[in-house]
Parts: C-alpha cells; sequence; structure tokens
C-alpha cells in the first residue's frame, strides 16, 4: 500500500471524482455510494445539479440520502428501482482485477445493492487503496443481530477471526438495524470463493467482497488518473 499524506489523499479523491462524474450524463439514475471519497463526488453532482445537470439518485446510505437531498439531488426509493445507469463509490481496498472490499462505513448492503442494479458501477479511489491481494482491511460482514453468535463462528469455521464492530465503545448499528462483524481472513488467496462461501451462511446480510460486480476503477495518482477496466 503506497504512503502518502492526508492532503495528497484528499486531492486524490477528489480528482477520482471529478473524472467519474463526467460520465453522468442527463437523464441518468445515479447510485450513490458511501465515504469520504464519495462524499467529493456527490458534492460535485450538486453542483452540476444546480447549473442544470436532470439527474435522479439512490443513496447507499442515510447519511449520503441527507447530504444528497441537501444538495438539491431528487432521491428515489432504491427498493423500487429496477436499474440504475451509473453508480459512484469508494472502495476500502481493490486489485486489477476489479475485485473490491467495501463496508468501512458500514453502508455495504445498500452500496451492494446499488452495484448489482447499476449498468455502469464505477468506483472511486485514492492510490492508497490498490492492493495485490486483498485482505490486509478486514472483511465487514452484515449480520442480523438474532444471528449473531450464529455467523461468527461460521466465519470462524471458514478460517476468519472476527470482531464485533463497535465505534466510540458502542455497538456499531448499521442503517438496516443490524450488527457487523470484522472478519480476518489475512491475505484472501481466492476472493471468489470466499464471497461464495459467506453468501451461503444463514442469517448473513452482506459481506464487503465486491466480486465480478464493478465496471471500473477510477484511482487517482499524484497527478495521474488511471482507469482500470
Ligand atoms: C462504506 O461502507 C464503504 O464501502 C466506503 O465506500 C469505503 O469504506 C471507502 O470509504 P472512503 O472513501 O471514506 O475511504
Amino acid at each position: 500500500m503506497a504512503t502518502i499524506d492526508k492532503t495528497q489523499q484528499d486531492a486524490e479523491k477528489l480528482a477520482a471524482a471529478l473524472a467519474a462524474v463526467k460520465f453522468v450524463k442527463d437523464g441518468d439514475v445515479v447510485g450513490l455510494g458511501t465515504g469520504s471519497t464519495t462524499t467529493f463526488a456527490i458534492k460535485e453532482l450538486g453542483k452540476r445539479v444546480k447549473e442544470g445537470l436532470k439527474i435522479k439518485a439512490a443513496a447507499s446510505s442515510i447519511r449520503t440520502e441527507e447530504l444528497a437531498k441537501s444538495l438539491g439531488i431528487e432521491i428515489l426509493d432504491l427498493g423500487f428501482l429496477s436499474k440504475i445507469d451509473i453508480s459512484i463509490d469508494g472502495a476500502d481496498e481493490f486489485t486489477e482485477s476489479l475485485d473490491l472490499i467495501k463496508g468501512g462505513g458500514g453502508a455495504l448492503f445498500r452500496e451492494k445493492i446499488i452495484a448489482s442494479l447499476s449498468k455502469n458501477a464505477i468506483i472511486i479511489t485514492d492510490a492508497s487503496k490498490k492492493v495485490k491481494k486483498l485482505g490486509a482491511f478486514t472483511v465487514p460482514v452484515e449480520v442480523i443481530p438474532l444471528a449473531y453468535q450464529y455467523v461468527f463462528d461460521q466465519i470462524n469455521e471458514l478460517g476468519g477471526k472476527g470482531v464485533l464492530r463497535s465505534v466510540d465503545n458502542k455497538t456499531f448499528i448499521t442503517d438496516n438495524g443490524n450488527l457487523i462483524i470484522d472478519a480476518d481472513f489475512g491475505l484472501i488467496d481466492d476472493p471468489e470463493k470466499l464471497s461464495t462461501d459467506l453468501n451461503q451462511i444463514n442469517g448473513l446480510l452482506a459481506h464487503g467482497l465486491f466480486i465480478n460486480i464493478t465496471s471500473k476503477v477510477i484511482m487517482s495518482e499524484e497527478t495521474d488518473i488511471i482507469i482500470f477496466e
């Protein structure tokens, strides 16, 4: 993972966001991710909407919805959409084969629905997110509370060390009212297999491995924009 300072990282996040927003066209339904990188894109979209861009959007979290609405972006009910034209979201890690770990912000379930609905699922990142193998960042797993111990034990059976996520000493609750287990599998040799294995655990709502779901990653590195697709 490249080491860069925060100002440089924010400049890269902004540059990737601006590059992604250029793909948004009049009339698009736009899926909005969650996180600090996506926030740059939402703010830019808000500016474009004020200048006359006509879009509607679906939000992957309550905080994204609130931000988008405050900028004048119309929000649709995700539960009733059968197609999204383009989505813009961040990632915690990605590889050149477009496998991702997401969910550092806890919005992975809705983010996965948005990516699944998207014709053009764009991920935007700074250069620090690019890895050769996924897994230095733990895999977030959203679990329905009454299945917590079962899912925790199943993750353990798969070789993962789980930790119940808490923030400021309080158990983290997702926008869907669920818990997050951050699961450490070490560096992951076969993310597709792990994704399939995790999907088979009853009570596990979603996990942060995004496999075969991303159209392109737009990464900014210093003054360059690099597109992986
Ligand atoms: C939110 O649940 C995540 O999937 C984010 O997209 C991811 O954590 C990237 O966030 P940053 O853009 O803040 O790094």
